[in-house]
């Protein structure tokens, strides 16, 4: 029976990684939330989840360290003592970096402070923890494969190839994570453990439902170098086809084949689009 943690299933690509996990009646899959009677709900009411028995919701927020400590409890009491995946799917968002490049951002430098504060609390300090109390679960289980949802916007390579100033902050937190990840597989490799940070794609999640045409008319310019970097980009893709193809990444994936400690796209190589 594979049991799987993931964080962040309310909504977005994490809820899809629930429902695709679950989906397979052998999986054990638990969910960290920050609203859990809200998540309860929403799989009750959702055709294909409920009364899906394999699911279990627990409601922690990823930036406290106490809830963390009893959502690993938790998971040990449900799968008996160990965990097979950990996905490492919550993160901070924000609209502050989304448009502007980094020099306009230090315009507003207490926003700036503040933002780059919340994003390494959550994106990176916060996953540190994680796999720190989850790993003796990991290590007692069978799969031993700890991801990190991470952005190909975290490459430098492709953000200084292509001038990439859109989400500055944003990916900074995720190259954060990047690197912890190789660092915990430099630990844990010969324990047989793979760490290994993917980026799920451009990913439509209803993020730039709200932008103005002014945002959206800086975002159509990071679309054109989207273009140029992959002419045969066609937009964002859908939550379902994300998944799908990161959890074959993540299927194949092993330390054995000298993928501990990496930075894959959706796609199981460098190109993240
Ligand atoms: N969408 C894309 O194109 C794209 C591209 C590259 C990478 N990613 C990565 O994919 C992952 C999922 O993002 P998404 O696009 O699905 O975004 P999303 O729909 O905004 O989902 C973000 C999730 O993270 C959770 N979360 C945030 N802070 C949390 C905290 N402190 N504790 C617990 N949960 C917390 C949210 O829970 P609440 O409902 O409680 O807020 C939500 O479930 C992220 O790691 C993101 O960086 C996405």
């Amino acid at each position: 029976m594979p049991s799987y943690l993931i964080t962040g299933v309310s909504r977005g690509i994490g809820y899809e990684f629930l429902r695709q996990y679950s989906s397979d009646p052998n999986n054990t899959v638990i969910g960290l939330v920050r609203d859990k009677p809200a998540t309860d709900k929403k799989v009750a009411e959702d055709p294909d989840l409920k009364g899906r028995s394999n699911i279990h919701i627990l409601e922690a927020d990823v930036a406290k360290y106490n809830d963390l400590q009893n959502a690993a409890a938790h998971t040990a009491n449900i799968t008996g003592g160990s965990l097979d995946y950990i996905i490492a799917n919550a993160a901070f968002l924000t609209q502050f970096d989304a448009y502007d490049p980094i020099g306009k951002l230090g315009e507003q430098p207490e926003e700036l402070t503040k933002t780059l504060s919340d994003l390494f609390e959550v994106n990176v300090i916060a996953n540190v923890h994680l796999f720190n109390l989850f790993l003796p679960l990991i290590l007692k289980g069978n799969a031993k494969k700890v991801i990190a949802i991470s952005t190909g916007l975290a490459d430098p390579d492709f953000t200084s190839k292509y001038d990439l100033t859109t989400g500055s902050l944003y990916s900074a937190s995720k190259a954060a994570l990047n690197m912890i990840v190789a660092k915990f597989s430099a630990q844990y490799k010969a324990d047989g453990v793979l760490f290994l940070a993917i980026s799920p794609g451009l990913v439509d999640v209803g993020h730039y439902d709200n932008a103005t045409p002014e945002q959206l008319q800086g975002f159509g310019g990071l679309v054109a170098k989207f273009l140029e970097y992959a002419p045969h980009f066609k937009g964002p893709i859908t939550p379902e086809q994300s998944v799908t193809a990161v959890r074959k990444v993540i299927a194949e994936a092993s330390v054995e084949k000298g993928n501990g400690g990496a930075f894959l796209s959706h796609l199981g190589n460098k190109q993240w689009f």
